[in-house]
């Protein structure tokens, strides 16, 4: 391959997922393959400002496939919202001889990644790193399948205690905007009721569907819930309407918060990190540039970042009529 391009730089910038250091592996074995230099960028785009870089050979990613979390460390950086900050990170690029950017992360990174393109007609490729699987362009996004594991075995132990003491737990997921994780997680957990963002059910068909649970001889209960649930009380407040309104049911609410965001990567996460790397090099020495590298049908394909970002990621309908039948 022949390019203008002899250094990359690379940076994971948003809430980490579990797969962004085998991602990180990739792009950096990637141009040591391609005998081009990379440069790690620490902390995201804040990195970028302040000109925290590392350079990064293919020895300097030894064992770091089976890691979560991201060696480079992430940020969400409001200086780089600025012309300001972005003039900096420029400069730092430049005067370190980066020719291109591997951004990892979600929606609010490749928005960064595109204005700066426009601005600075600099190039970029984008890697999907989030857990809520919320990036249109992509089946998965790195981590997402590390997520759903997590929370399922999470909520295997929550339905020990839960049917030990007769109870109703509400569970609540992360997904901020999208519930793909509670609808996966739920199903695959054998949930009665998974509150999305994306539907909003009403208070009245959850009681109704807690009465009917009640009335099938079902003694306990879990009810997932995602962070962004649309229904319009959070989980305490569900937990005491549900008392108030089914004093019959005991119920306790468990949040399982940044847990989700932690732990080893899942084959499927590594495998995935490891294709959309090499892409993700590959397509920036091609010459290409305002991509995101996804997997569509098993396919790792390239959708324009800008439609990455405007895009919706939608639930599957299939899913919600299984959740109901199977949950009968
Ligand atoms: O975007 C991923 C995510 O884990 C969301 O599900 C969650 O709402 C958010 O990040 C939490 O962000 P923070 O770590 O900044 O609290």
């Amino acid at each position: 391959m022949s390019s203008n391009i002899k250094k990359i730089g690379v940076l994971t910038s948003g809430g980490d997922s579990p797969g962004m250091n085998a991602a990180i592996r990739a792009v950096v074995r990637a141009c040591a393959y391609h005998n081009i230099e990379c440069t790690g960028i620490y902390r995201g785009y804040q990195g970028m400002i302040e000109g925290d870089f590392k350079e990064m050979g293919a020895r300097s990613v030894n064992n770091i496939i089976n890691k979560g979390g991201t060696i480079l460390k992430s940020a969400r950086s409001k200086e780089f919202m600025t012309p300001e900050g972005r003039k900096k990170a420029h400069e730092n690029l430049v005067s370190n001889n980066i020719d291109a950017l591997v951004i990892i992360g979600g929606n609010g990174s490749f928005t960064g990644g595109l204005i700066f393109n426009e601005e600075y007609n600099f190039p970029v490729i984008g890697i999907p790193g989030t857990i809520d699987n919320d990036i249109y362009g992509t089946s998965h996004t790195l981590g997402y399948d590390t997520a759903l594991n997590t929370v399922v075995e999470a909520i295997d132990k929550i339905r020990d205690t839960a049917s030990s003491h007769n109870r109703l737990f509400f569970v609540e997921v992360m997904g901020r905007d999208a519930g793909h994780i509670a609808l996966n997680a739920g199903i695959g957990a054998g949930a009665e009721e998974i509150l999305i963002p994306e539907e909003d059910m009403g208070l009245d068909r959850l009681l109704d569907s807690l009465r009917k649970s009640k009335a099938s001889g079902k003694s306990s209960s879990l009810v997932i819930v995602a962070e962004g649930d649309k229904i319009g009380k959070n989980v305490f407040e569900l937990k005491d309407y549900v008392e108030e309104n089914m004093p019959e049911y005991d119920v306790r609410v468990s949040i399982l918060g940044h847990m989700q965001r932690g732990g080893s990567p899942s084959c499927f996460d590594r495998v995935l990190a490891s294709r959309l790397g090499v892409k993700a090099v590959e397509t920036l020495l091609e010459g290409k540039s305002n991509f995101m590298v996804g997997l569509i049908k098993d396919e790792v394909e390239l959708t324009p970042l800008d439609m990455a970002v405007k895009g919706k990621s939608h639930i599957d309908k299939e899913l919600i009529k299984v959740s109901d039948i199977v949950s009968i």
